[in-house]
This record gives structure tokens, sequence and C-alpha cells, in this order.
């Protein structure tokens, strides 16, 4: 079983569609062991983001995150990493085919619906970030 840290970003929570977001996961074998609702703020979004605190989409996403409320999941299944991203699709939701959740839900680069971990390391990272160990129920 592996872990992946899912962020159902502002846009998401925003148009309503978290709970059909997360049953796509739910039926695809994923189990939700940890959850919460947040209000990202910018000590977070660096730790969280911090590979990308040099890139210039960094102010832009940063202000995009902390637009509205957000939340945070850990999710987990067998290969969850790959499976998450290649159920998201890829990051510019304006090139997500149909069927995928950016595709289906998403806007653009920036406003694409979910974050989701891209490595076993990010993973492990990420989830910390968030979620103390009692917060999860794996
Ligand atoms: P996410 O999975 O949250 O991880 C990093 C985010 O940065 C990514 O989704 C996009 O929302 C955003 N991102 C990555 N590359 C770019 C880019 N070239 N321009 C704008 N935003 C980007």
């Amino acid at each position: 079983m592996e872990r992946t840290l899912i962020i159902f970003k502002p846009d998401c929570v925003a148009k309503k569609v978290e709970g059909e977001v997360l049953d796509r996961f739910l039926k695809n074998g994923f189990n939700l062991i940890a959850c919460k609702m947040s209000r990202l703020n910018m000590d977070i979004l660096k730790r969280h983001y911090c590979d990308h605190i040099e890139k210039p989409f960094f102010p832009p996403l940063a202000d995009f995150m902390q637009s509205g409320n957000v939340i945070v999941a850990v999710l987990e299944r067998e290969n969850a990493i790959a499976k998450a991203r290649e159920m998201l699709g890829p990051t510019d939701s304006s090139k997500a085919p149909k069927g995928t959740i950016r595709g289906d839900f998403g806007t653009d680069m920036r406003v694409n619906v979910c974050h989701a971990s891209d490595s076993a390391e990010s993973a492990e990272r990420e989830i910390s970030n968030f979620f103390s160990k009692e917060e999860i129920f794996g």
C-alpha cells in the first residue's frame, strides 16, 4: 500500500465538485485515511511547494491557493501516487483529456482542481506537513 497527499484546491471547493472528485478516487480503490478542511497560509505553502519557491509561477500559485478553502486528504491504495496522477491528467487542465479529473473540472495550469504528490519522498514530506501521526487512520 502507498499513500499520496491530495489537496482539493480552492476552485474544486468553490465549484462544489469535491464530493464527485473524492468519489472517483474511492471508486478506483483508494481509501480515505486522513482529511481536513483548511485555509492555507504562506508558511505552509512555502513548505509544501519548497521545490517551486524560486519559480516565476510561485507567487500567483500561492495567491490562488490562499484564495479559498481547501480540503487536504491522504489517500491510500497500491500504486497510489501514479494512479492518482493518471486520474487527474496533465497539470495543464486545458490539455487534459475528458474523463480525467482536470479534463472534466479544471480550467488551466494553475486552476487545476487537485494537487497530488509526485513521488514517494514528496508524499512523505507533504503528508507530514499537514497531518500528525494521530490524524492518520491507515
Ligand atoms: P500542483 O500539483 O499543485 O503542483 C505545483 C503547481 O504549480 C501545479 O499543480 C500547478 O498548479 C502549478 N504550476 C506548475 N507549473 C506551472 C506553470 N508553468 N505555470 C503556472 N502554474 C504552474
